[in-house]
């Protein structure tokens, strides 16, 4: 098993965070839906813009992931009787995307930086609340951070070869950025929020 995403966080998610989740199983996985479509989407997207990087070799088999993981969330959500339905995002993803250069070769290489920060987060988040879950839905988080563990790796290597330069500086800045997004009391409880 890799554990890329460890050398990307700065800090453990708080047990406030771990205690409010325990508590709000259902809109956890409803927001947990919308991360894996997400996920599936910004791919797409990042294909879609940088034709010249032949990123589909790489990127398409994590969509395609993405996408199955955003079909078994929301067969779960079936099975728990919870609906599928809109829920307005929480400012995480938003505030990282906000930092991304507006420049090329940067905005590329921070696109890269903030994928696989995400991965490790959610990575590091399966990891606190397996211990707690029982039956599908702890095998299913189980299985689910050995693929985002993953993804979180491919990222990062997808960075150093196409750049040919070492990720850790300029990953720096984000990581304090998403360090801080999780670390404060936050109103609105979802998969990435603060506590
Ligand atoms: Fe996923
Ligand atoms: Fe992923």
């Amino acid at each position: 098993m890799n554990n890329s995403w460890k050398k990307v966080l700065i800090e453990s998610t708080p047990q406030k965070w771990i205690d409010r989740a325990l508590k709000s199983l259902d809109i956890l996985l409803l927001d947990h839906a919308h991360c894996e479509k997400k996920a599936a989407t910004t791919i797409i997207s990042l294909i879609h813009k940088y034709p010249e990087k032949n990123l589909t070799q790489y990127l398409l088999p994590v969509a395609r992931e993405e996408l199955l993981h955003f079909e078994q969330v929301t067969e779960l959500l079936k099975k728990r009787g919870i609906p599928y339905k809109k829920l307005k995002s929480g400012p995480y993803a938003r505030s990282l995307y906000q930092k991304i250069s507006s420049e090329e070769p940067y905005r590329l290489k921070d696109s890269l930086l903030i994928c696989a920060l995400i991965e490790a987060r959610s990575c590091e988040r399966f990891q606190c609340l397996v211990p707690f879950l029982k039956g599908s839905l702890q095998s299913f988080y189980s299985r689910l951070y050995e693929s985002e563990s993953r993804h979180c790796e491919l990222y990062l290597n997808l960075y150093t070869k196409i750049f040919k330069e070492d990720w850790s500086l300029r990953l720096k800045p984000l990581s304090r950025l998403e360090s801080n997004l999780i670390n404060k009391a936050d109103p609105l409880f979802r998969f990435h929020s603060g506590f």
